[in-house]
């Protein structure tokens, strides 16, 4: 049984786009209607916690009613054939959903929630994330610790504590597939630079992208057409 090819896969806004959840920076997108800086920054967090309890209590319990689409399921499929670790900007649980197993959560996940303060320091524990599903939280609502809950989201202004653990798995990948993401935040963005420089990098968007890299691919469509000709891509070789 020979070794399964490891497939690094990170993930956007994009791959959500077509299950109906809007884009960051697309016309239409998010910080087309809200400010990021006051709807998801630390310092807006400590200007107006109600503002930001209400706004990720929109987004948690808007997810219930949305599906994984074509993409994320065929990023799961591919797991019956490579051995895939996803690394996802994105707080929705489409991946989960989809069936995807291995999944790094770069910028949280909108459904939970963890204390405003840490036990031992201002930085959080994992013990202390809770799971509250597509529920809400109000400002009073207290952690086991006594602190205030607030959304397990990475803000603007806070650190990625899951880069380090994404830098090593993108390090050790045969391929690297980048799917719905302008590459406009760090350090998500730089991240295929850690890949080895002698495999393939794909990127699904139907937009031109960023980066000019030699090793590119760029599969010009959306992500449910793009995974279809990357799956295409990869069994050729
Ligand atoms: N299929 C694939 N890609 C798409 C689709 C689609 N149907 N629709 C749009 N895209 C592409 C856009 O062309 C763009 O390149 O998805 C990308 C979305 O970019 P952004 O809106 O900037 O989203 P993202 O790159 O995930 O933002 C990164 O910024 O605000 C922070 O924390 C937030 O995780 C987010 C981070």
């Amino acid at each position: 049984m020979s070794r399964k090819q490891k497939l690094v896969v990170l993930t956007g806004a994009g791959v959500s786009a077509e299950s109906g959840l809007d884009t960051f920076r697309d016309s239409g997108g998010l910080w087309g209607k809200y400010d990021p800086q006051v709807v998801a920054s630390i310092d807006g967090w400590h200007r107006n916690k109600r503002l930001m309890i209400d706004f990720y209590n929109d987004l948690r319990v808007g997810l219930k009613d949305k599906k994984p689409n074509k993409a994320h399921l065929l990023i799961a499929q591919l797991e019956e054939k490579y051995n895939v670790t996803v690394i996802t900007q994105n707080v929705d649980n489409l991946h989960e959903r989809a069936g995807s197993t291995r999944i790094i959560h770069l910028h949280g996940e909108l459904t939970k929630v963890r204390p405003e303060v840490g036990e031992y320091d201002r930085t959080f524990s994992e013990k202390e994330v809770i799971d509250i599903g597509y529920g809400t939280i109000d400002l009073g609502d207290l952690a086991p610790n006594g602190s205030q809950l607030r959304p397990h989201i990475v803000w603007f202004g806070e650190s990625v504590p899951q880069i380090e653990r994404a830098i090593e798995e993108v390090e050790q990948a045969d391929i690297m597939l980048i799917v719905g993401t302008s590459l406009q935040v760090y350090p998500a963005a730089g991240l295929y630079r850690y890949a080895d420089p002698h495999i393939p990098i794909y990127i699904i968007d139907p937009k031109d992208v960023a980066i000019c890299d030699g090793r590119i691919n760029h599969i010009k469509a959306v992500a449910s057409e793009g995974m279809e000709t990357f799956i295409r891509e990869i069994e050729k070789n």
